[in-house]
Protein backbone atom coordinates (compact mmCIF):
# COMPACT_ATOMS: atom_id res chain seq x y z
CA UNK A 1 0.00 0.00 0.00
CA UNK A 2 3.13 2.55 0.74
CA UNK A 3 4.44 1.32 -2.85
CA UNK A 4 7.31 0.37 -1.47
CA UNK A 5 8.18 3.98 0.56
CA UNK A 6 9.05 3.41 3.93
CA UNK A 7 6.26 5.86 4.78
CA UNK A 8 2.74 7.71 2.88
CA UNK A 9 4.25 11.03 3.26
CA UNK A 10 7.48 9.79 1.22
CA UNK A 11 5.33 8.42 -1.39
CA UNK A 12 2.60 11.09 -1.29
CA UNK A 13 5.52 13.71 -2.01
CA UNK A 14 6.74 11.28 -4.70
CA UNK A 15 3.20 11.24 -6.40
CA UNK A 16 2.84 14.63 -6.79
CA UNK A 17 3.43 14.73 -10.99
CA UNK A 18 0.63 12.71 -11.26
CA UNK A 19 -1.36 14.14 -8.59
CA UNK A 20 -0.88 17.32 -10.23
CA UNK A 21 -1.31 15.79 -13.82
CA UNK A 22 -4.43 14.35 -12.96
CA UNK A 23 -5.80 17.56 -11.13
CA UNK A 24 -5.20 19.40 -14.62
CA UNK A 25 -6.82 16.84 -16.68
CA UNK A 26 -9.99 17.68 -18.58
CA UNK A 27 -9.37 21.22 -17.20
CA UNK A 28 -6.28 22.60 -18.70
CA UNK A 29 -6.34 22.09 -22.76
CA UNK A 30 -3.13 24.37 -23.90
CA UNK A 31 -3.67 22.79 -27.54
CA UNK A 32 -7.22 24.68 -27.50
CA UNK A 33 -6.28 27.62 -25.62
CA UNK A 34 -8.99 27.03 -22.85
CA UNK A 35 -9.29 26.29 -19.40
CA UNK A 36 -12.54 23.74 -19.15
CA UNK A 37 -14.21 24.42 -15.30
CA UNK A 38 -17.58 23.44 -15.02
CA UNK A 39 -17.40 24.77 -11.47
CA UNK A 40 -16.74 28.43 -12.38
CA UNK A 41 -17.88 28.56 -15.94
CA UNK A 42 -21.68 27.78 -14.53
CA UNK A 43 -21.71 30.77 -12.25
CA UNK A 44 -18.93 33.26 -13.74
CA UNK A 45 -20.96 36.17 -12.96
CA UNK A 46 -20.84 35.64 -9.57
CA UNK A 47 -17.21 35.82 -9.51
CA UNK A 48 -17.34 38.70 -12.10
CA UNK A 49 -19.47 40.62 -9.90
CA UNK A 50 -17.77 39.66 -6.77
CA UNK A 51 -16.81 43.13 -5.01
CA UNK A 52 -14.27 40.60 -3.15
CA UNK A 53 -13.21 36.67 -2.69
CA UNK A 54 -13.03 35.61 0.90
CA UNK A 55 -10.83 32.72 0.91
CA UNK A 56 -11.33 30.60 4.09
CA UNK A 57 -9.25 27.57 5.58
CA UNK A 58 -7.25 26.08 8.26
CA UNK A 59 -3.32 24.93 8.36
CA UNK A 60 -1.71 23.69 5.07
CA UNK A 61 -5.00 24.93 3.56
CA UNK A 62 -4.70 28.18 4.37
CA UNK A 63 -1.37 28.50 3.29
CA UNK A 64 -2.77 27.78 -0.31
CA UNK A 65 -5.19 30.66 0.13
CA UNK A 66 -2.61 33.14 0.62
CA UNK A 67 -0.94 32.03 -2.58
CA UNK A 68 -4.34 31.90 -4.28
CA UNK A 69 -4.81 35.62 -3.33
CA UNK A 70 -1.71 36.60 -4.90
CA UNK A 71 -2.77 34.45 -8.17
CA UNK A 72 -5.98 35.70 -7.87
CA UNK A 73 -5.42 39.38 -7.36
CA UNK A 74 -2.76 39.55 -10.27
CA UNK A 75 -4.54 37.82 -13.01
CA UNK A 76 -8.24 38.37 -11.94
CA UNK A 77 -7.99 41.99 -10.39
CA UNK A 78 -10.81 41.00 -8.08
CA UNK A 79 -9.61 41.53 -4.44
CA UNK A 80 -9.27 38.65 -2.08
CA UNK A 81 -9.15 38.06 1.72
CA UNK A 82 -7.62 35.12 3.30
CA UNK A 83 -8.57 34.43 6.66
CA UNK A 84 -8.58 31.57 8.92
CA UNK A 85 -11.76 30.09 9.22
CA UNK A 86 -11.69 29.42 13.09
CA UNK A 87 -11.20 33.35 13.24
CA UNK A 88 -13.84 34.51 10.81
CA UNK A 89 -16.88 31.96 12.26
CA UNK A 90 -16.23 34.00 15.40
CA UNK A 91 -15.70 37.61 14.63
CA UNK A 92 -19.26 38.77 13.38
CA UNK A 93 -17.36 39.24 9.80
CA UNK A 94 -19.52 41.48 7.41
CA UNK A 95 -19.98 39.49 4.16
CA UNK A 96 -23.15 40.27 1.81
CA UNK A 97 -24.41 38.62 -1.24
CA UNK A 98 -21.90 40.60 -3.54
CA UNK A 99 -19.66 38.35 -1.47
CA UNK A 100 -17.61 35.09 -2.76
CA UNK A 101 -16.44 32.47 -0.39
CA UNK A 102 -13.89 30.08 -1.40
CA UNK A 103 -13.29 27.06 0.83
CA UNK A 104 -10.25 25.34 0.50
CA UNK A 105 -9.82 22.03 2.36
CA UNK A 106 -8.18 18.60 1.95
CA UNK A 107 -10.66 16.23 3.83
CA UNK A 108 -13.98 18.96 3.63
CA UNK A 109 -14.20 17.84 7.20
CA UNK A 110 -12.65 20.66 9.13
CA UNK A 111 -14.71 21.66 11.63
CA UNK A 112 -13.66 25.59 11.85
CA UNK A 113 -13.89 25.90 7.97
CA UNK A 114 -17.19 23.96 7.97
CA UNK A 115 -18.75 26.48 10.28
CA UNK A 116 -17.37 29.52 8.84
CA UNK A 117 -18.89 28.53 5.18
CA UNK A 118 -22.65 27.68 7.06
CA UNK A 119 -22.04 31.51 8.35
CA UNK A 120 -20.99 32.86 4.86
CA UNK A 121 -23.57 31.08 3.39
CA UNK A 122 -26.57 32.32 5.70
CA UNK A 123 -25.17 35.73 5.36
CA UNK A 124 -26.29 35.20 1.60
CA UNK A 125 -22.69 34.42 0.02
CA UNK A 126 -22.20 32.48 -3.00
CA UNK A 127 -19.79 29.47 -1.28
CA UNK A 128 -17.16 27.24 -3.42
CA UNK A 129 -15.53 24.67 -2.15
CA UNK A 130 -12.34 23.30 -3.34
CA UNK A 131 -12.18 19.87 -1.73
CA UNK A 132 -9.81 16.74 -2.48
CA UNK A 133 -11.86 13.94 -0.75
CA UNK A 134 -15.32 13.27 -2.78
CA UNK A 135 -18.75 13.83 -1.35
CA UNK A 136 -17.52 15.35 2.12
CA UNK A 137 -19.58 17.81 3.92
CA UNK A 138 -17.86 20.81 2.29
CA UNK A 139 -18.13 19.74 -0.44
CA UNK A 140 -21.58 19.05 -0.21
CA UNK A 141 -22.65 22.30 1.41
CA UNK A 142 -21.15 24.33 -1.15
CA UNK A 143 -23.12 25.65 -3.84
CA UNK A 144 -20.38 24.76 -6.51
CA UNK A 145 -16.99 23.92 -7.00
CA UNK A 146 -13.66 22.22 -7.75
CA UNK A 147 -12.31 18.94 -6.67
CA UNK A 148 -8.28 18.90 -6.57
CA UNK A 149 -7.61 15.16 -8.00
CA UNK A 150 -4.86 14.29 -5.54
CA UNK A 151 -5.95 10.91 -4.39
CA UNK A 152 -6.37 9.82 -1.08
CA UNK A 153 -4.00 11.42 1.15
CA UNK A 154 -3.01 9.24 4.20
CA UNK A 155 -0.23 10.93 5.93
CA UNK A 156 -0.86 14.12 8.48
CA UNK A 157 1.43 15.80 6.99
CA UNK A 158 -0.06 17.64 3.33
CA UNK A 159 1.98 17.42 0.45
CA UNK A 160 0.01 16.45 -2.54
CA UNK A 161 -2.89 17.80 -1.46
CA UNK A 162 -1.25 21.53 -0.94
CA UNK A 163 0.46 21.20 -4.68
CA UNK A 164 -3.03 20.71 -6.02
CA UNK A 165 -4.53 23.06 -4.40
CA UNK A 166 -2.15 25.42 -5.86
CA UNK A 167 -2.91 23.94 -9.43
CA UNK A 168 -6.84 24.34 -8.43
CA UNK A 169 -6.41 27.93 -7.25
CA UNK A 170 -3.88 28.90 -10.72
CA UNK A 171 -6.56 27.26 -13.21
CA UNK A 172 -9.60 29.19 -11.26
CA UNK A 173 -7.34 32.69 -11.63
CA UNK A 174 -5.79 32.21 -15.08
CA UNK A 175 -9.66 31.51 -15.80
CA UNK A 176 -11.42 34.81 -14.50
CA UNK A 177 -8.20 37.04 -15.76
CA UNK A 178 -9.10 35.51 -19.18
CA UNK A 179 -12.79 36.16 -18.63
CA UNK A 180 -12.63 39.90 -17.09
CA UNK A 181 -10.21 40.76 -19.45
CA UNK A 182 -7.79 41.71 -16.92
CA UNK A 183 -5.06 38.74 -18.79
CA UNK A 184 -3.85 39.67 -22.20
CA UNK A 185 -4.23 36.74 -24.49
CA UNK A 186 -0.32 36.22 -25.19
CA UNK A 187 -0.15 36.31 -21.21
CA UNK A 188 -2.96 33.74 -21.04
CA UNK A 189 -1.54 31.12 -23.92
CA UNK A 190 2.33 32.05 -22.15
CA UNK A 191 0.46 30.92 -18.27
CA UNK A 192 -1.22 27.73 -19.44
CA UNK A 193 1.82 26.67 -21.35
CA UNK A 194 3.72 26.81 -18.29
CA UNK A 195 1.25 25.13 -16.22
CA UNK A 196 1.04 22.50 -18.40
CA UNK A 197 5.30 22.13 -18.28
CA UNK A 198 4.33 21.92 -14.18
CA UNK A 199 4.22 18.10 -13.83
CA UNK A 200 7.40 17.30 -15.91
CA UNK A 201 9.53 19.92 -13.31
CA UNK A 202 7.95 18.14 -10.63
CA UNK A 203 9.51 15.17 -12.07
CA UNK A 204 12.48 16.93 -12.25
CA UNK A 205 13.29 18.15 -8.96
CA UNK A 206 12.27 14.98 -7.17
CA UNK A 207 15.17 13.54 -9.11
CA UNK A 208 17.57 16.17 -8.95
CA UNK A 209 17.01 17.46 -5.05
CA UNK A 210 15.98 14.36 -3.56
CA UNK A 211 19.66 12.66 -2.71
CA UNK A 212 20.70 16.39 -1.81
CA UNK A 213 18.24 17.11 0.44
CA UNK A 214 18.23 13.66 2.25
CA UNK A 215 22.46 14.85 2.50
CA UNK A 216 21.57 17.95 4.10
CA UNK A 217 19.27 17.33 6.97
CA UNK A 218 21.57 15.48 8.37
CA UNK A 219 23.35 18.31 9.72
CA UNK A 220 19.98 19.80 11.34
CA UNK A 221 19.01 16.64 12.90
CA UNK A 222 19.46 18.73 16.57
CA UNK A 223 18.63 21.97 15.28
CA UNK A 224 16.30 23.59 18.19
CA UNK A 225 14.92 25.75 15.51
CA UNK A 226 14.17 26.74 11.60
CA UNK A 227 13.59 30.47 10.17
CA UNK A 228 12.23 30.13 6.84
CA UNK A 229 11.80 33.28 4.97
CA UNK A 230 10.74 34.06 1.08
CA UNK A 231 9.21 36.77 -0.40
CA UNK A 232 5.65 38.03 -2.69
CA UNK A 233 4.58 34.27 -3.88
CA UNK A 234 7.20 32.48 -1.85
CA UNK A 235 6.38 34.04 1.79
CA UNK A 236 3.50 31.63 1.90
CA UNK A 237 5.89 28.95 0.96
CA UNK A 238 7.86 30.09 3.57
CA UNK A 239 4.92 29.39 6.17
CA UNK A 240 4.41 26.33 4.88
CA UNK A 241 7.72 24.86 5.02
CA UNK A 242 7.88 26.02 8.59
CA UNK A 243 4.47 24.10 9.54
CA UNK A 244 5.93 21.19 7.89
CA UNK A 245 8.91 20.92 9.68
CA UNK A 246 7.23 21.47 13.24
CA UNK A 247 3.78 18.64 12.70
CA UNK A 248 6.49 16.41 11.73
CA UNK A 249 10.16 16.54 13.07
CA UNK A 250 8.71 18.53 16.61
CA UNK A 251 11.59 21.15 15.95
CA UNK A 252 10.14 24.85 16.05
CA UNK A 253 10.01 26.54 13.10
CA UNK A 254 8.67 29.60 12.46
CA UNK A 255 7.91 31.55 8.35
CA UNK A 256 8.29 34.90 7.80
CA UNK A 257 8.07 37.32 4.52
CA UNK A 258 12.15 37.65 4.49
CA UNK A 259 11.89 41.33 4.36
CA UNK A 260 10.00 41.26 8.34
CA UNK A 261 13.33 40.19 9.64
CA UNK A 262 14.54 43.34 10.24
CA UNK A 263 11.41 44.45 12.30
CA UNK A 264 12.49 41.82 14.87
CA UNK A 265 13.29 38.29 14.19
CA UNK A 266 16.47 38.64 13.26
CA UNK A 267 17.65 39.12 16.55
CA UNK A 268 17.18 35.62 16.86
CA UNK A 269 20.08 34.81 13.88
CA UNK A 270 23.62 33.76 15.18
CA UNK A 271 25.44 30.30 13.89
CA UNK A 272 22.80 27.83 15.35
CA UNK A 273 20.31 29.44 13.50
CA UNK A 274 19.38 27.53 10.67
CA UNK A 275 17.47 29.54 7.94
CA UNK A 276 15.92 28.35 4.53
CA UNK A 277 15.67 30.82 2.19
CA UNK A 278 13.01 30.42 -0.61
CA UNK A 279 14.86 32.38 -3.62
CA UNK A 280 13.98 31.75 -6.82
CA UNK A 281 15.27 34.01 -9.49
CA UNK A 282 11.84 35.37 -10.57
CA UNK A 283 10.40 38.02 -8.30
CA UNK A 284 11.94 39.42 -5.77
CA UNK A 285 15.46 38.53 -6.14
CA UNK A 286 17.38 41.16 -5.75
CA UNK A 287 15.70 42.13 -2.27
CA UNK A 288 16.10 38.54 -1.13
CA UNK A 289 20.06 38.64 -2.19
CA UNK A 290 20.18 41.72 0.57
CA UNK A 291 18.38 39.73 3.18
CA UNK A 292 20.61 36.43 2.53
CA UNK A 293 23.55 39.18 2.95
CA UNK A 294 22.34 40.35 6.57
CA UNK A 295 21.69 36.87 7.65
CA UNK A 296 25.16 35.71 6.52
CA UNK A 297 26.54 38.46 8.39
CA UNK A 298 25.00 37.56 11.87
CA UNK A 299 26.47 34.21 10.99
CA UNK A 300 22.98 31.78 10.27
CA UNK A 301 23.18 28.79 8.44
CA UNK A 302 21.67 29.38 5.28
CA UNK A 303 20.19 26.51 3.19
CA UNK A 304 18.90 27.98 -0.10
CA UNK A 305 16.61 26.91 -2.44
CA UNK A 306 17.25 28.98 -5.60
CA UNK A 307 16.88 28.01 -9.54
CA UNK A 308 19.49 26.25 -11.57
CA UNK A 309 22.35 28.24 -12.57
CA UNK A 310 21.91 30.90 -9.89
CA UNK A 311 24.72 32.58 -8.54
CA UNK A 312 24.33 35.42 -5.99
CA UNK A 313 22.65 33.21 -3.23
CA UNK A 314 24.52 30.59 -3.96
CA UNK A 315 27.94 32.22 -3.41
CA UNK A 316 26.55 33.05 0.06
CA UNK A 317 24.34 30.21 1.42
CA UNK A 318 26.06 27.02 3.14
CA UNK A 319 23.90 24.89 1.55
CA UNK A 320 22.22 24.79 -2.09
CA UNK A 321 19.31 23.42 -3.46
CA UNK A 322 18.33 24.05 -7.01
CA UNK A 323 15.02 23.75 -8.50
CA UNK A 324 13.75 24.54 -12.24
CA UNK A 325 13.04 28.00 -13.10
CA UNK A 326 9.21 28.49 -13.85
CA UNK A 327 7.18 31.68 -13.90
CA UNK A 328 6.70 33.16 -10.63
CA UNK A 329 3.18 32.22 -9.78
CA UNK A 330 3.92 28.53 -10.16
CA UNK A 331 7.00 28.37 -7.90
CA UNK A 332 5.25 27.54 -4.99
CA UNK A 333 4.54 24.60 -6.58
CA UNK A 334 8.03 23.65 -7.52
CA UNK A 335 9.53 25.42 -4.30
CA UNK A 336 7.48 22.95 -2.32
CA UNK A 337 8.94 20.08 -3.11
CA UNK A 338 12.54 20.12 -1.66
CA UNK A 339 10.67 21.55 1.62
CA UNK A 340 8.99 18.30 2.28
CA UNK A 341 11.41 16.72 1.72
CA UNK A 342 13.69 18.65 3.97
CA UNK A 343 11.19 18.40 7.05
CA UNK A 344 10.47 14.40 6.18
CA UNK A 345 14.28 13.38 6.07
CA UNK A 346 14.92 15.73 9.42
CA UNK A 347 11.86 13.89 10.78
CA UNK A 348 12.92 10.39 9.80
CA UNK A 349 16.44 10.86 11.28
CA UNK A 350 15.09 12.06 14.59
CA UNK A 351 13.17 8.54 14.43
CA UNK A 352 9.46 10.35 14.69
CA UNK A 353 6.45 9.10 13.47
CA UNK A 354 5.96 10.59 10.00
CA UNK A 355 2.90 9.04 8.83
CA UNK A 356 1.48 9.76 12.29
CA UNK A 357 2.67 12.94 14.06
CA UNK A 358 1.86 13.04 18.20
CA UNK A 359 -0.98 15.05 18.78
CA UNK A 360 -2.00 15.59 15.41
CA UNK A 361 -5.43 14.00 13.38
CA UNK A 362 -5.78 13.91 9.61
CA UNK A 363 -9.31 15.79 10.21
CA UNK A 364 -9.56 17.96 12.47
CA UNK A 365 -13.47 17.52 12.84
CA UNK A 366 -13.64 19.04 16.01
CA UNK A 367 -13.10 22.99 17.31
O1 LIG B 1 -8.48 18.93 5.53
P1 LIG B 1 -8.10 20.36 5.62
O2 LIG B 1 -7.36 20.83 4.41
O3 LIG B 1 -9.27 21.26 5.90
O4 LIG B 1 -7.12 20.45 6.85
C1 LIG B 1 -6.62 21.67 7.30
C2 LIG B 1 -5.47 21.46 8.27
O5 LIG B 1 -5.90 20.74 9.39
C3 LIG B 1 -4.29 20.73 7.61
O6 LIG B 1 -3.85 21.36 6.45
C4 LIG B 1 -3.13 20.59 8.58
O7 LIG B 1 -2.55 21.83 8.85
C5 LIG B 1 -2.10 19.61 8.02
N1 LIG B 1 -1.73 18.62 9.00
C6 LIG B 1 -0.88 20.26 7.49
O8 LIG B 1 0.08 19.38 7.03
Amino acid sequence: EKGGYEHFMLKEIFEQPKSIQDTMRGRLLVDEGIIKMAGIWDHLEKFSNAGRIIIIACGTSWHAGLIGEYLIEEFARIPVEVEYASEFRYRNPIITEKDVVIAISQSGETADTMAALKLAKEKGAFIYGICNVVDSSIARITDAGSYTHAGPEIGVASTKAFTAQLTILSLIAIKLGKHNGTLSNVKFVELITELDAIPKKIEEVLESTHDKVKEISKDFINAQNFLYLGRGYNYPSALEGALKLKEISYIHAEGYPAAEMKHGPIALIDENMPIVIIAPKRGHYDKIVSNVQEIKARKGKIIAVVNKGDVQVSAIADYVIEIPDTSECFSPIVAAIPLQLLSYYIAVYRGANVDQPRNLAKSVTVE
